[in-house]
């Protein structure tokens, strides 16, 4: 398997103006998103990304873990310190996991989708994870499984997961792939900074599971909750018609999950 190509992921870094304006590639680190972190301390490190080939402690949402086999995958960390109106988690992710999920759609015919809140799924199986995490600065963490053949994958996971060599059938170059993810990022960040926040709203509508008109299972910060999705969306959250037509708001920041469920909604 060849490495990152450090001086490819490099090259275009002088082009972007928000994300990889400098990149490091390490061999292998505990967690890019702490070397990420530490780099926050110096305001010049804004719009770096740092890749390993190897994380020995590397770390998803709720408390899970994220593991890869050496040089199959892109595991980075991107430091970033968006405006005020641009810093909510679930923004940040819906800005991150569209991106991501439009260049696997263009470059690979993929039918990517990204599942509320944070994976990128094709058919039903997770692809990406992302993560927002906040200390100095803001530092989202995505670990994108590449060149990982099935039997790598570990028996006990959360969502059933694939990478791109399953579904394409070939080996990716991995260097390439990341200099374009980049680059999207980068340029969607970039307009998000001059137009707000609605041209990503609407690009993350166009890529993301859509369970409008369906019964689905909600787990919140408050417990668990079973209704029929009437919208779901990073700015306003879920919105259920449960038992007996009453409806239920879910703000974005306290909806953990969401999927499609068989349990049976009376009353709507
Ligand atoms: C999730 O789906 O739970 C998010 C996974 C995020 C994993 C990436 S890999 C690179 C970065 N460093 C980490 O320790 N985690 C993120």
């Amino acid at each position: 398997m060849s490495g990152l190509d450090a001086s490819r992921l490099e090259g275009a870094s002088q082009s972007r103006r928000h994300v990889g304006r400098r990149v490091i590639v390490l061999a292998e680190t505990e967690s890019t998103n702490d070397v990420a972190h530490d780099a926050a301390k110096n305001p010049d490190e804004i719009g770096l990304a740092v890749f390993a080939e190897r994380q020995s402690a590397g770390r998803g949402r709720m408390g899970r873990s994220w593991s890869a086999p050496p040089g199959s995958s892109l595991l980075f960390s991107i430091l970033i310190e968006p405006p005020p109106a641009l810093a909510d988690a679930p923004f940040l992710i819906a800005w991150s996991a569209s991106s991501l999920a439009s260049v696997l759609r263009d470059q690979f015919s993929l039918a990517a989708r990204v599942k509320w809140p944070n994976d990128i799924l094709i058919d039903g199986r997770k692809v990406c994870g992302i993560m927002v995490e906040r200390r100095i600065g803001t530092v989202i963490g995505i670990g994108l499984n590449v060149n990982v053949p099935a039997d790598a994958f570990p028996d006990e996971l959360h969502l059933p997961a694939t990478s791109l060599l399953i579904e394409t059938g070939r080996t990716v170059d991995r260097s390439e792939l990341a200099a374009a993810l980049l680059d999207r990022l980068d340029a969607d960040y970039a307009q998000a900074l001059e137009q707000g926040r609605g041209a990503t709203l609407a690009r993350w509508g166009e890529v993301a599971e859509d369970w409008r008109g369906q019964p689905v299972s909600a787990k919140t910060l408050h417990g668990d909750e079973v209704g029929i999705l009437l919208y779901l969306d990073p700015d306003r959250g879920a919105l259920l018609a449960t038992d007996g037509g009453a409806t239920l708001a879910i703000p974005p920041q306290e909806l953990l999950r969401i999927e499609p469920t068989t349990r049976r909604v009376v009353g709507k």
